[in-house]
């Protein structure tokens, strides 16, 4: 007997159903970007992301969860993970009043890729003729190009990711072009261009505060935009110190819901007003919701620039068990970044006179078993704290080579090996050839 004609169909209907276009690799997800961490560094990812306003007016708030989703697969916490993704469907369904659309093409991505590591391949594959189906009812601008809201989602997770200002601003850049109506892109674009500014110049170009005021006037509920508006305008020489303490007054209960505002106002009032009123300011937050850990965290980082760059400024009464109770409770609150939170308390200690509870900490973390990039990031605030704390010049150094020796690059290493070259070139201290030595066999390894 033949085979029946029905069965011919079913099995090309199954073959055609099997064989999506899209395979995992050719995915737009965070499976695919190139995200790559230490555990250590996605524990502290995890912590900040922890910290990000989850109320329902955070209009990134699908992002957050497929971030978040992530990370908690890289923890090999799958449940979690799950859980995360398929909040951040629910979430994107909520904020854009739809139940799909082009914003779901990296959800389906990272579930497509879940299913596919648990070894449940029909769920994976199911995904990806999801993703599949999506890419042809909302067809990109382009067969070159990525959708509006792909680009945007993965601005958004390098700037928390990575160090990649440049390729962040490029995508907001080119969400907001495609797509002018999305207002948040367009702000996203004009915030993320003044840090990527900095970053890279140090100073921002002209034409960009102008740049700010329009993004802010479109987008008049980003507290972000609004205090950055007002800290460029105090770089360049403004009065706005009367300006920002109104600001404070009538917006610090929407304010002290994100860690990023509060610090970036924060910050503005260090450098533009005083760091005196910084920490009153922080103290003022934290009375209204003790409970929110980055209160905190940002009230006790003003104490530490208070003993760190206002040595001179006149010291507060209970100043130095106030800084140093913050500091101790930082370390429970955050139980997974407890290297930089050990740091942070050794400063304090060092800069209250504690000098034995400073080196006790330090030595106990130089035996830890770390990473290389905590390694780094550890060798690098010791030396720091060698020179200024215990005028070790000898030892800073020492612990600047171990620092600039190790083949991570960041900010820390960099550090190190900006210290080891001007001591170099100034060509005073008696170790100067023992590192000149040293950077040479550095540049011979790279
Ligand atoms: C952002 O909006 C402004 C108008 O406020 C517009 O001039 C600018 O071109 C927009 N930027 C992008 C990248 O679309």
């Amino acid at each position: 007997m033949g085979i029946a004609f029905d069965d011919v169909l079913m099995f090309l209907f199954s073959i055609s159903a099997a064989q999506s276009q899209t395979t995992l690799e050719s995915l737009q997800c965070h499976f695919t970007w190139d995200l790559d961490y230490s555990k250590p560094q996605l524990y502290r990812l995890r912590d900040r992301l922890e910290d990000v306003c989850t109320d329902r007016g955070n209009r990134w708030l699908g992002h957050f969860y497929n971030l978040q989703g992530f990370i908690q697969f890289k923890l090999e916490k799958y449940e979690d993970a799950k859980r995360l993704f398929n909040k951040a469907a629910e979430v994107f369904s909520e904020l854009r009043h739809a139940d799909e659309g082009p914003w779901l093409v990296v959800n389906y991505g990272n579930l497509a890729w879940l299913h596919h590591h648990l070894g449940e391949d029909e769920e994976s594959q199911a995904y990806l003729s999801k993703v599949d189906a999506l890419m042809k009812k909302y067809p990109p601008p382009s067969q070159s190009e990525l959708h509006p809201e792909i680009h945007a989602e993965k601005a958004w997770t390098l700037i928390y990711m990575t160090e990649e200002f440049n390729a962040a601003v490029d995508h907001f850049e080119k969400a907001a072009r495609m797509q002018p109506d999305m207002v948040d892109w367009n702000s996203s674009y004009v915030i993320h261009l003044v840090k990527a500014q900095e970053h890279n110049t140090g100073e921002v170009e002209a034409d960009l505060l102008e740049k700010i005021r329009a993004a802010k006037e479109r987008d008049p509920e980003n507290l972000y935009l609004a205090v950055l508006y007002l800290e460029q305008r105090a770089k360049k020489g403004e009065k706005v110190q009367e300006e920002v303490r109104e600001f404070a007054r009538n917006n610090l209960g929407s304010l002290s819901c994100s860690y990023s505002c509060m610090r970036l106002l924060l910050e503005v009032y260090k450098n533009h007003l005083s760091i005196d009123e910084a920490i009153d300011l922080a103290e003022e937050a934290l009375k209204m919701h003790p409970d929110r850990r980055h209160l905190k965290k940002n009230a006790a980082l003003c104490y530490r620039w208070k003993m760190l760059f206002f040595r001179d400024s006149p010291t507060r009464p209970g100043m130095k068990d106030r800084a140093i109770s913050l500091h101790e409770e930082l370390l429970s609150l955050y139980p997974d970044s407890q290297l930089l939170k050990k740091i942070d308390l050794a400063t304090v200690y060092a800069k209250s006179g504690y000098k034995a509870e400073a080196e006790q900490i330090y030595q106990e973390l130089l035996q830890d078993e770390l990473d290389p990039a905590d390694k780094q990031l550890l060798y690098n605030t010791y030396a720091r704290y060698l020179y200024y704390d215990q005028h070790d010049r000898d030892g800073s150094i020492r612990y600047h080579m171990k620092a600039a020796e190790i083949p991570v690059r960041s900010c820390f290493g960099k550090g190190s090996m900006r210290v080891l070259n001007k001591i170099k070139d100034r060509g005073q201290h008696r170790m100067c050839p023992e590192i000149e030595e040293f950077l040479k066999n550095l540049q011979v390894l790279e």
